[in-house]
């Protein structure tokens, strides 16, 4: 099979982690008799100094016309004002907004090498197989107004938190649709005791559910899901929840996989099945103090090309297969910084991406 696939590496260590999901892709090719064209293109603070914008047209239409786009990760102190702006994340933002991509499934696996690496009791964490799945282009990162002025009384910021009710069904579908494939759970997380946009998508989930008999629906306060999903974690199956409970909550759930190195995402167009397209990127950031120095993990981007392989392209013994690899590495003790044990030996990104090719050849070997 011949895809076109969009690689945006982006800033910080984006680059170097990208390379080795591409690195990964290249051999899942070769393996598998598949012909992965790669196009490149620049996006974010690298953009923003070479071409004046973070995502030129040009790349955007290239990124739009493969059938789906590898992402790394953008920004960075030399170019994002904390708390106000962050020019650089703009071009993700468009691509996110513009394709429409409104449904972010965040896996959050336990591979069994980890279960000893997380800052839980193993007995815990053993067994975690759960989807945090975040509404990605609504709410409160993108409805209006939103700024900040001054006053005679000091400054004033706001944000707006909005939601229809078709943004809120699409996303709860996906959710059903992807717990039907699994454990056929699905909990909506809110805070409808006092947000209006809770208290709606606790009503279209439930009415959405409907449709959906043979799943179970739950409800749950985000506050006490917080505390659930590090109590109980391997009770969960699929979550789904605004933009900004998403994003807060996959950053706590990618540690009980061992590290935010670990954790892989898709942001979809729609739900999975019939080659969907989407961008697939790591939950990390740039992580700016550790780029360029090989030290930083690249399994969630690997990951991450395998969720690319098995949503987009539908290609799931290729998906299984860089999963069963990068499993394998990590049984070998193989590991980086963020997932290392006290007394192990280290090896640094490109090492890691090597040995994950290394791996799939061997395991069809
Ligand atoms: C994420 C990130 C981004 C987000 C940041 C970098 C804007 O935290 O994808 O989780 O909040 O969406
Ligand atoms: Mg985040």
């Amino acid at each position: 099979m011949q895809s076109d696939i969009a690689v945006l590496p982006g800033d910080g260590i984006g680059p170097e982690v990208t390379h080795e999901a591409t690195k990964v892709l290249g051999k899942v090719a070769d393996i598998f008799g598949h012909k992965f064209d790669f196009h490149e293109g620049l996006i974010g603070g690298i953009s923003i100094d070479t071409t004046g914008v973070a995502l030129t047209e040009e790349t955007f239409e290239m990124a739009r016309g493969c059938a789906a786009i590898l992402f790394g990760a953008t920004g960075g102190p030399k170019w994002d004002d904390i708390g106000g702006t962050m020019p650089s994340n703009r071009g993700l933002f468009r691509i996110r907004k513009e394709l429409q991509l409104f449904a972010n499934p965040r896996h959050i696996k336990m591979l069994p090498a980890l279960v000893n690496c997380t800052p839980f009791k193993s007995e815990t964490v053993e067994g975690v197989d759960l989807i945090i799945l975040r509404e990605l282009i609504g709410g409160l990162y993108f409805a209006e107004p939103r700024k900040q002025w001054s006053t005679a009384e000091g400054r004033q910021a706001v944000d707006t938190m909005f939601y229809t009710e078709a943004e809120i069904a699409r996303v709860v579908r996906v959710g059903f649709e992807l717990a039907r494939g699994r454990r056929k759970r699905l909990m909506s997380v809110d805070k409808s005791n006092v947000l209006q946009t809770s208290s709606l998508w606790r009503k279209v989930a439930t009415e959405v559910g409907k449709e959906y008999p043979d799943v179970e629906l739950s409800h749950m306060y985000v506050d006490a899901c917080t505390m659930e999903l590090i109590r109980n974690p391997r009770e969960l199956d699929v979550l789904v929840m605004d933009n900004t409970f998403g994003d807060i909550l996959s950053d706590e759930g990618s540690m009980l996989c061992g590290s935010l190195g670990m954790a892989p995402s898709a942001s979809l167009s729609g739900s999975p099945g019939g080659k969907v397209f989407g961008l697939y990127e790591p939950i990390h950031g740039t992580a700016p103090t550790i780029a360029g120095q090989d030290i930083a993990n690249p399994l969630a981007s690997i990951l991450s090309a395998a969720l690319l392989l098995r949503y987009s392209l539908e290609l799931f013994d290729e998906a299984l297969a860089v999963e069963a690899a990068v499993n394998a590495v990590l049984e070998e003790g193989y590991r980086t910084a963020d997932i290392a044990e006290k007394g192990r030996q280290l090896i640094g990104t490109k090492e890691m991406g090597q040995r994950v090719a290394d791996a799939l050849t061997s395991s069809r070997n």
